[in-house]
């Protein structure tokens, strides 16, 4: 039975999810963190555990401190100096380790480069000596505007070479986003490539540069890779081919030292109103909690070829395809493309191409294989993996157990792993040879990390309810700020619950003190004074056999306040039915109580979701309540709303 929820905020936690796997005998045996005893040292000093780890790294000049509090900001490792080019290529290559491969490259159309440790580290020396040519000095920022090619971690590596902080602006991003952040940053100097591919078409990034540079003031040069070959504009004296300036540079180029708090980058997530955030993160703090979490939490060795199915442009793609992973030493598989091109078997035979042993890849994908069908994998040997993990949105349990049977062969530990932007490193997550999994729990805290579930006067709420997530200790990766304006950094993250860290997420646990995320607490619905999660009624929606995918939104109703509107995504060989509407209302009163009902099912062939995968319910709920569309710039496919709206059927609540 759901709690009582009168008077009180607390979101409810609803339903409930039994299947439990420990980790396979072999992986523990195998892994260098198989001891559990790792979470009660790192909990009984966080310090001492975040020193321990910053050991990792090549220091230029050690640090004094390891932390300086003065909440809400933080500086970690304070007075050490070191650079993180220099620790993700020069000191593998010291070590002898310049022919170990960085990064197997797979374009899109099928061509592809494989990159050692010293090719890489000879094209970032080159092009640092590039930038500075064009007058990039420490701390300028650089913005950095490419598709899924090797230049991308060149061009960042190089900027971190010289101390100059880059921004990243994800490829498929408009020309008004791309001059929005430039103009956020100031940033000097922009690389792009004439353009990239998607789905066989050659897209163009350096037309859409030159529209953003009409609203900048800032920039003086734009460097250009030539990706695709495509007909461009070129402005004399502004315009310069990465080609024509890169391979002529001398080939050293030393690796500055910087202070440990000096910043790394920005990254701007879009905020759902008003202007991007630039999310702030700094050197030495950053860089300790990318390489240690992608070594825990991934169980990397030496051998692995790791593989993170994600695009740089988010913030997945700078922890876990550049930073951790360089920083480890590691071999990693670096995709152009989408996985449906030219066929939805494209990862699986990129998978065994390389002999991946370890692959990360967010739910939404994962629900879109599910959809397809599991004949793809299967016609793929996906042996070498042994280990699968998840980022960017609650997965639902059933995508879980798709995931572990078809793409882990039933053998492989999932890490589900809970993080952000402004964390900058995974923060909740299965140790994998530790953790006893249930499918859609992110399960706990990672070690050195310290969480709790609130109610809405931040008291912790007690095991087996729902409430909202905190983080209540600083960690080394966290945001420094919001780039130009600390208070809007405090009114985000600090106001709400006053000395705790609010990610903005509700969250349950368990009886067993598990952790289940449930989705954004702005997308939480009031239910005849229920509070709902989304995620719990999407989740009981896709365990039924029919549906692939699905995402709820409250639509204004005059009797309950708010009733529950669902859109769904059927399997591909599933009729999408009046009567199966019925039916998927009837289920999820059915799995977790009659207050859950949804009032309404539509039918769809998509969903609108930002580019990096994750589903706008916003602009659903405008479609629920018939209301004129919000923004929709961050939108990855414009079409979709008029599909939806097009394709209105399904069951209506008629008792
Ligand atoms: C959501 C992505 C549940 C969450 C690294 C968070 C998740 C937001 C998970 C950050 C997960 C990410 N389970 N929800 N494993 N991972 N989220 O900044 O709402 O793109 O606050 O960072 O994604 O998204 P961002």
């Amino acid at each position: 039975m759901p709690e009582a929820a009168a008077g009180q905020e607390n979101i409810e936690a609803l339903y409930a999810e039994n299947r439990t796997f420990p980790p396979p005998a072999d992986f523990v045996a195998g892994s260098k963190y198989a001891d559990p005893a790792v979470y009660a040292e790192a909990a009984a000093d966080p310090e001492a555990f975040w020193a321990k780890q910053a050991e990792r790294l090549d220091w230029f000049q050690k640090w004094d401190t390891v932390l300086e509090w003065d909440a809400p900001f933080a500086k970690w490792y304070v007075g050490g100096k070191l650079n993180v080019a220099h620790n993700c290529l020069d000191r593998h290559v010291a070590a002898g380790n310049g022919d170990r491969v960085a990064y197997y490259w797979e374009g899109e159309p099928g061509d592809a480069r494989t990159i050692t440790y010293a090719d890489l580290l000879a094209e970032v020396e080159q092009t640092a000596n590039a930038l500075k040519s064009l007058g990039v000095k420490k701390g300028d920022r650089v913005a950095i505007y490419m598709p899924m090619i090797p230049e991308l971690p060149v061009a960042m590596l190089a900027c971190t070479r010289i101390g100059a902080p880059h921004t990243v602006v994800f490829g498929g991003f408009s020309s008004s986003a791309l001059a929005d952040r430039i103009n956020d940053a100031q940033a000097k100097i922009v690389i792009t490539a004439d353009g990239g591919y998607r789905r066989g078409q050659a897209s163009g990034l350096k037309p859409n540069v030159d529209v953003a540079l009409a609203s900048t003031e800032s920039i003086e040069h734009v460097v250009v890779v030539k990706r695709t070959g495509q007909e461009i504009d070129f402005v004399e004296g502004r315009d310069i081919w990465w080609h024509d300036l890169v391979p002529q540079q001398e080939a050293s180029c030393p690796a500055e030292p910087m202070d440990s708090e000096d910043m790394l980058y920005l990254l701007y997530t879009s905020g759902t109103t008003a202007k991007p955030k630039g999310i702030l993160h700094t050197t030495g703090g950053y860089l300790t909690g990318v390489a240690a979490t992608h070594e825990m939490i991934f169980d990397l060795k030496e051998d692995d070829i790791y593989w993170a199915a994600a695009d740089i442009g988010w913030v997945t793609g700078h922890s876990y395809i550049v930073y951790g992973p360089l920083a480890n030493g590691a071999t990693s598989v670096m995709y152009e493309g989408t996985p449906d091109f030219p066929d939805w078997d494209r990862w699986w035979e990129i998978i065994e191409k390389y002999k991946v042993t370890l692959v990360y890849m967010a739910p939404t994908a994962i629900r879109a294989h599910m959809k397809q069908g599991a004949q793809h994998a299967e016609a793929h040997d996906l042996s070498s993996l042994r280990l699968i993990g998840t980022v960017g949105e609650p997965i639902n349990p059933e995508a879980w157990v798709w995931y572990h049977t078809h793409i882990g062969g039933e053998r492989c530990p999932v890490v589900d792993t809970w993080w952000q932007t402004e964390t900058g490193m995974i923060m909740i997550s299965p140790m994998p040879a530790i953790t006893t999994t249930k499918p859609g729990s992110a399960t706990f805290p990672i070690p050195g990390v310290e969480a709790d579930v609130v109610d809405s006067d931040g008291n912790s709420r007690p095991l087996g309810s729902g409430g909202y997530l905190v983080l209540k200790k600083p960690w080394p990766a966290m945001l420094r700020g919001i780039y130009g304006d600390p208070e809007r950094y405090k009114a985000t993250y600090w106001s709400r619950f006053p000395g705790l860290y609010f990610p903005g997420d509700g969250c349950k646990r368990d009886e067993a003190g598990y952790y289940w995320l449930l989705g954004r607490v702005d997308d939480v619905m009031n239910v005849s004074g229920h509070r709902l999660s989304t995620t719990e009624i999407e989740s009981a929606l896709v365990a039924h056999p029919a549906v692939a995918e699905a995402a709820v939104v409250g639509q204004p109703d005059e009797v309950t306040g708010e009733a529950i509107f669902a859109f769904v995504i059927v399997k591909k060989e599933i009729e999408p039915t009046d009567e199966l509407g019925q039916e998927l209302r009837k289920h999820v009163a059915r799995v977790i109580g009659p207050i859950a009902r949804p009032k309404s099912v539509m039918f769809t062939p998509d969903l609108p979701k930002t580019r990096s995968g994750k589903i706008m319910r916003r602009l659903l709920k405008d479609i629920a309540t018939n209301r004129p569309l919000g923004d929709t710039t961050t939108l990855a496919d414009a079409g979709v709303v008029d599909i939806i709206q097009s394709s209105a059927r399904g069951g209506k609540d008629d008792d």
